[in-house]
């Protein structure tokens, strides 16, 4: 039986409850001689702040790189609103993407038939929507020189955030895109902002170059960042893949995200470039939702995202595609057998919590097995 070492990380709030469910599956599917799992628990942002004074320390970071797939949960909370900058609990989460090069960013936005109607949006307009966008993590202004506020002589305060990108950096998230569209419904939009930004120019001029001569089957448009978040909520499902930079991926994507019923539905996987000996990537997966710290600790957390992140991770980090199917299919049976948790239960219907969601879904994969 193929055997992995998976590194869970599950942080603050609503985190350590919705990676508790992963464990469930990730031993239903040992049990059941699918795949072994050797799982390592270590701490990020809040946790590590209060324990080592750092949002990630240096062994935890040894252990993720050295992992076939980091399973995330979340960080944050009022908690640590005053800590350092450099020690915020989200500087652990940008620090595992950065040091790990997880360049590229996947986020799938699915409507499950039986969620239509949980969406703010009309059922016609997100019902069978499967759209998929493609961030860039590690550049963009999340990262670019300089990052600072200073004093000027004034006494003024003058904060600078950088936007910056290179041709390679835009040539490979573009063609993660475009590989990733081969497989679905050849189409790739790319939404920047050239009509007020340099890097919007350099982005649009690249991903064009790169569609015509590598990927001429795939059929490219570009829509401009703010209208392409108008059309997401007029009619998504136009749209394949998006491909896009790193700041308007954090947005688009939370916009995506709310299409699908609620944010707790919406896994991702953040991959690096494949290893030029052995081809594995470096990877980590995380819920899209935050760490809710106004629910945390109550057991109310929905932990779709969760397990559909460690189905993702089968997928791409272990190359086991009919598990990550089968855990996928075990999350629709749910769905579909009228189990919701609070998030995304309609009005009178009795909601059930984390560890009820988690042991129906390791349910459905005993029947479907
Ligand atoms: C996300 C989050 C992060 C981001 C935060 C927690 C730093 O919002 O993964 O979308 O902005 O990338
Ligand atoms: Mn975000």
């Amino acid at each position: 039986m193929a055997s992995f070492n998976l590194l869970l990380l599950p942080g603050d709030g609503i985190g350590p409850e919705v990676a508790n469910e992963v464990k469930k599956v990730t031993a239903f599917l040992g049990s059941a001689g699918i795949a072994k799992f050797e799982t390592e628990t270590d701490l990020v942002g809040g946790a590590a702040f209060d324990a080592h004074g750092v949002a990630i320390t240096d062994d935890a970071m040894a252990r993720a790189q050295a992992a076939d797939a980091v399973l995330f949960g979340a960080v944050g909370g009022p908690k640590w609103a005053d800590v350092p900058y450099h020690a915020r609990p989200e500087a652990g989460l940008l620090r595992l993407r950065k040091d790990m090069q997880l360049f590229a960013n996947l986020r799938p936005a699915v409507c499950y038939p039986a969620l239509a109607d949980a969406s703010s949006l009309k059922r016609e307009i997100v019902e069978g929507l499967d759209i998929l966008i493609v961030r860039e993590l590690t550049g963009g202004v999340y990262f670019g020189e300089p990052k600072e506020i200073v004093t000027l002589e004034n006494g003024e305060k003058r904060a600078v955030d950088t936007q910056v990108y290179t041709t390679h950096e835009i040539e490979r998230i573009a063609r993660v895109a475009f590989d990733l569209a081969k497989v679905r419904r050849k189409k790739v939009t790319s939404s920047e902002k050239h009509n007020v930004m340099r890097s919007g120019v350099l982005w649009k001029e690249v991903v064009t170059r790169v569609g015509k001569t590598e990927y001429p089957d795939i059929e490219l448009e570009h829509h401009l960042a703010d209208a392409c978040g108008m059309q997401l909520v007029r009619w998504p499902k136009q749209y394949d893949v998006i491909v896009c930079d790193n700041l308007f991926g954090d947005m688009l994507s939370d916009v995506a995200a709310m299409l699908t019923g609620s944010l707790g539905m919406l896994p991702s996987a953040s991959l690096g470039a494949p290893d030029a000996k052995t081809g594995k990537r470096k990877a980590l997966y995380e819920p899209v939702h935050g760490s809710a710290p106004d629910i945390a600790g109550k057991g109310l957390a929905n932990p779709i995202a969760m397990i559909g992140s460690f189905a993702m991770a089968l997928r791409y980090s272990c190359g086991l595609t009919e598990a990550a199917d089968l855990v996928d299919k075990a999350i629709a049976d749910v769905l579909a057998t009228g189990i919701r948790t609070r998030d995304i239960a309609p009005k009178g219907v009795n909601a059930v919590g984390t560890t009820e969601m988690g042991d129906a879904i390791v349910s459905a994969l005993k029947r479907l097995t």
